[in-house]
């Protein structure tokens, strides 16, 4: 089967490596992929969001399948596009893709369904900012109902810089966001809860513990997400009862009673206090760099995975884990998130992460015309290590990222340091 892989971070490259190990794949397609996807996958470069030219290339190249990476096509409708020309394509339609594309949706689905979430008010102009931000002690979460590239969250510890926010949103500052949402801080610690559903079945397909500040200690600016480690050790046997029966089955139920089942992969950030588990917000695809390390720790074939997911054969599945840990530490551009350059030679990097235990997944990378390897964004690499102990695959991640030649990195040392260094 020939099957083409929508997008070009760590995670995509991961998902392109997963899939190349079944034996039903002949030819993967990465749209547009990175320097690294280049070596298992042929890369074709053209912008995900625009379908038609990704219709040719299906039907040039006899493509079979399309797997969607990122958030933006799906909240687009490329499931839509792609299911009305009779192609097979993995992940949710546009009005499914609503749990993640708007968060006013999404917080309507876990008030009229009792998911245990944040309480929060909806906010459409200043009148109703005034009177939601009465409601709530500081600190006030402040978001941008659409799409935001992961900058639509602000924690405000004053009413008044809660509702400077509201009115930078409210006048433009997310293009698409004409909403706002406030909600109160929940307190706890955070994980990633991953199921793989068909609309009715639905099987979890991994946890893990994103580490999304840049700095160590989880200090500094969000980031897209610097490392992480699965399984996480928050979620006890009762913890992940109580996710499945008050978070995942009604959400799943919920989608099919308002006309929109959900297919695909839905990711929970959860946040877990005392035992409790409280959605933050539903995502509609794999996790950056969530992604990295499920895969490594996944014994299934994927693609199977993902044919039962289309043909309703979910409950046929039984998911194999390896047993051994696996942690993932991003190098960004050194300023990431901030101001950083681009275009920096990365000049032994062949020489890393080549086995079934070690995996060094490319991100913003790009090949040049000389041949040579060049940082092309902020997130970079995703050194990725499987190990009996959390603490050995820490050391081997880094090991791999300190012997890079690359002058521009930069990574957290500290990933897993809750559990490994306490
Ligand atoms: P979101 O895009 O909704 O996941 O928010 C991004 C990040 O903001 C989350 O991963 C949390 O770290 C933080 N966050 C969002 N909502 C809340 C909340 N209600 N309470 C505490 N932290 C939150
Ligand atoms: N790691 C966070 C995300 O993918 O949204």
């Amino acid at each position: 089967m020939n099957i083409g892989i929508i997008g070009s971070g760590a995670r995509e490259h991961s998902i392109c490596y997963k899939l190349k190990q079944s034996k039903i794949v002949k030819n993967l397609y990465c749209i547009p992929g990175n320097a690294g996807t280049s070596e298992i996958c042929n890369n074709i470069n053209i912008n995900i969001n625009n379908f038609d030219e990704i219709y040719k290339v299906v039907i040039a190249k006899k493509i079979e399948l399309i797997v969607v990476g990122p958030e933006e096509p799906l909240v687009n409708g490329i499931t839509d596009f792609f299911e009305k020309k009779n192609i097979n394509i993995f992940g949710p339609s546009k009005m499914a893709s609503r749990l993640e594309g708007s968060k006013a949706f999404m917080k309507g689905i876990c008030k009229e369904f009792a998911i245990p979430s944040a309480k929060y008010e909806e906010i459409n102009n200043l009148d109703e900012a005034n009177k939601a931000l009465e409601k709530f002690k500081v600190p006030i979460v402040v978001k941008s109902d659409a799409l935001a590239g992961g900058k639509g969250v602000t924690i405000c510890n004053t009413k008044q810089d809660a509702f400077n926010d509201i009115k930078n949103i409210l006048s433009g500052k997310f293009e698409k966001s004409k909403k706002v949402i406030i909600e109160e801080f929940l307190q706890g610690e955070e994980a990633s809860y991953f199921v793989v559903t068909d609309g009715e079945n639905y099987i979890p397909i991994g946890t893990a513990q994103d580490h999304k500040r840049i700095g160590e200690n989880d200090t500094g600016l969000n980031t897209g997400g610097m490392g992480a480690y699965s399984p996480s050790f928050l979620i006890s046997k009762e913890v992940d009862k109580k996710i499945k029966k008050t978070i995942i089955e009604p959400t799943i139920n919920a989608m099919k009673a308002k006309g929109c089942p959900y297919k695909g992969i839905l990711y929970a950030g959860l946040m877990i206090n005392k035992s409790q588990p409280k959605l933050i917000e539903y995502n509609i695809r794999f996790g950056d760099p969530e992604c990295q390390v499920l895969m490594m720790r996944l014994n299934n074939d994927l693609l199977e995975i993902i044919q039962s997911t289309l043909n309703k054969k979910l409950d046929k599945i039984e998911i194999n884990w390896n047993n051994d840990f696996c942690m993932t530490i991003v190098a960004a551009s050194k300023g990431y998130p901030e101001k950083f350059e681009k275009l920096k030679e990365i000049k032994n990097i062949s020489e890393f992460g080549k086995s079934s235990s070690k995996q060094l997944f490319h991100a913003s990378t790009i090949k040049g015309k000389d041949g040579k390897i060049y940082s092309n964004g902020g997130r970079v690499l995703s050194s990725t290590v499987l190990n009996k102990s959390l603490k050995e695959a820490r050391k081997e991640a880094l090991k791999i990222l300190d012997s890079i030649d690359w002058e521009n990195k930069y990574y957290r040392r500290d990933i897993g340091y809750r559990i490994i260094d306490k």
